[in-house]
């Protein structure tokens, strides 16, 4: 059958997707050009805001249209987030879907498909047990085509219950994988070129899983063990939680020359009022010092973050005190959302909701001030080298681009093809746009 898995959220959904698409292309089914093109469509979906699992619920119904006009027959998936918390309202709203596999039961792919094709009965198919154990032990063992830049989950799920998020409910608890499976998968890519590895957990640095030596490893043994692996010209991992980061892994960042010198580390508010009853178990003193000892030992560290605004209570108080906390950071690049109320959590009972007008004005101003900040940063590297490894072409003829060290994305001409895609070359950064910097390749 010609397929596509369109993914949604963030990037373990990106991960679980490839991984789908490995098992259906191992038993023998094609991917197709495009949704017209495909006859099963896999909906691999988040769930993390309200607009995440409602784009869904639309997407679904514009592909009921698509078969309403087709004598074909199709085969409609939904897999991931939504299906995990919300499996009872695809089948509510959309009962014709074919396929319903939770987060951690996306392995079975393959099989739910082949069952869907010669089942007799109509209804959905559907799986939701949360287990990511038996999921990783029983994901497909070939690997068909990757960028040069690609992820490894090594930790899914979280135990912190920051009381407005989903994740634990969609992805269960935390589970840290083997080192020597993850180790064995990374080998695996980069034999088929791939260059740039990004370790994945929605708590990776609580990162605790079986070492080669059959101990508990913590994240910054394991990104030692990256580090020797011959092939691999850079390393990143996401996404840090303030209250799990330690000196190992601040000392890696010196010591391991392709561990890349950003990070990722979400504060969601500068008051500790709020990051209080949003249970994130660190204090906005305690985030700064944090900041402090990792730019110790790697003073270039780029820092991004994640921001919510209007949480339940928030006082405009509260909000000035997120401003001057990304003032005292100054960060190099950072996303801000609205707080969306999320069933069975606990912040969507608290009676101090605020309203979206305010919440709206506050995101305007939060998300100026971020985005003078990413200016900044960006301009202070015209005239300077950055490391780029090139992953993609431009938007324009004789363009490519990639990112820097610094995660940047950095475009260069290339008319006379110097680089190609997968190499890591110097660029002297000439210009900056909003997101993105233009350069040359120093010869
Ligand atoms: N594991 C990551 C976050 C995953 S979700 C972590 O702990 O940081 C990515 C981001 O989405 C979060 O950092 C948060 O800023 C945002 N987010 C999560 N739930 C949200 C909600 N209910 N409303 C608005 N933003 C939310
Ligand atoms: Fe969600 Fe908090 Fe866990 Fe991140 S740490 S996934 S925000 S519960
Ligand atoms: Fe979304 Fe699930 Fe990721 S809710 S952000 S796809 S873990």
């Amino acid at each position: 059958m010609r397929f596509i898995v369109k993914s949604y959220g963030c990037q373990m959904n990106s991960y679980d997707s490839q991984r789908m698409e490995d098992s259906l292309l191992e038993a023998s089914h094609q991917r197709a050009n495009s949704l017209v093109d495909a006859r099963l469509i896999v909906f691999n979906t988040c769930c993390i805001r309200e607009k995440a699992s409602e784009k869904l619920f639309s997407d679904l119904g514009r592909v009921r249209a698509l078969m309403n006009g087709s004598a074909e027959k199709f085969l409609i998936a939904v897999t991931g987030c939504v299906a995990q918390f919300q499996a009872q309202d695809v089948l509510k709203r959309a009962p014709w879907v074919d396929i319903i596999l939770g987060t951690q039961d996306i392995h079975q792919i393959a099989t739910k498909v082949d069952e869907a094709m010669h089942k007799q009965l109509s209804g959905s198919l559907v799986s939701t047990t949360l287990n990511a154990k038996s999921k990783f032990m029983r994901l497909s063992e070939q690997f068909f085509h990757r960028n040069v830049a690609e992820f490894i989950t090594i930790q899914e799920g979280c135990n912190n219950f920051c009381t407005y998020c989903v994740v634990p409910h969609s992805r269960g608890r935390e589970f840290s994988r083997a080192a020597v499976d993850v180790i064995q998968e990374a080998k695996q890519l980069i034999l088929l070129g791939v260059k740039e590895i990004t370790l994945l957990g929605q708590n990776v640095n609580a990162y605790a899983g079986e070492g080669l030596d059959g101990k508990k490893w913590n994240l910054s043994r394991l990104l030692a063990e990256f580090g020797q692996l011959n092939g691999l010209k850079r390393l990143r991992y996401i996404t840090s939680h303030p209250r799990y980061m330690d000196e190992g892994i601040a000392e890696a960042h010196e010591k391991i020359a392709t561990l890349a010198p950003s990070l990722h580390l979400p504060i969601q508010s500068g008051s500790n009022r709020v990051l209080g009853r949003m249970n994130r178990k660190y204090t906005v003193e305690e985030y700064l010092k944090c900041i402090q000892m990792l730019r110790e030992h790697r003073p270039d560290l780029a820092f991004s973050s994640d921001f919510i605004v209007g949480f339940p209570g928030e006082t405009d108080e509260d909000f000035q005190q997120t401003i001057e906390l990304v003032e005292k950071v100054r960060f190099s690049q950072a996303y801000s959302f609205k707080y969306s109320s999320r069933p069975n959590t606990a912040a969507a009972t608290m009676n101090d909701q605020i309203s979206d007008t305010i919440k709206s004005q506050r995101l305007r101003v939060l998300q100026d001030l971020l985005n003078e900040q990413q200016n900044k940063f960006n301009k202070s590297f015209v005239g300077r080298h950055v490391n780029v490894l090139f992953t993609k072409k431009g938007k324009h003829k004789d363009q490519i681009t990639g990112r820097s060290e610094y995660a940047q994305a950095v475009t260069v001409y290339n008319d006379d093809g110097a680089v190609f895609i997968g190499d890591i070359a110097r660029v002297e950064v000439t210009e900056t746009l909003p997101h993105s910097l233009i350069g040359k390749v120093v010869k």
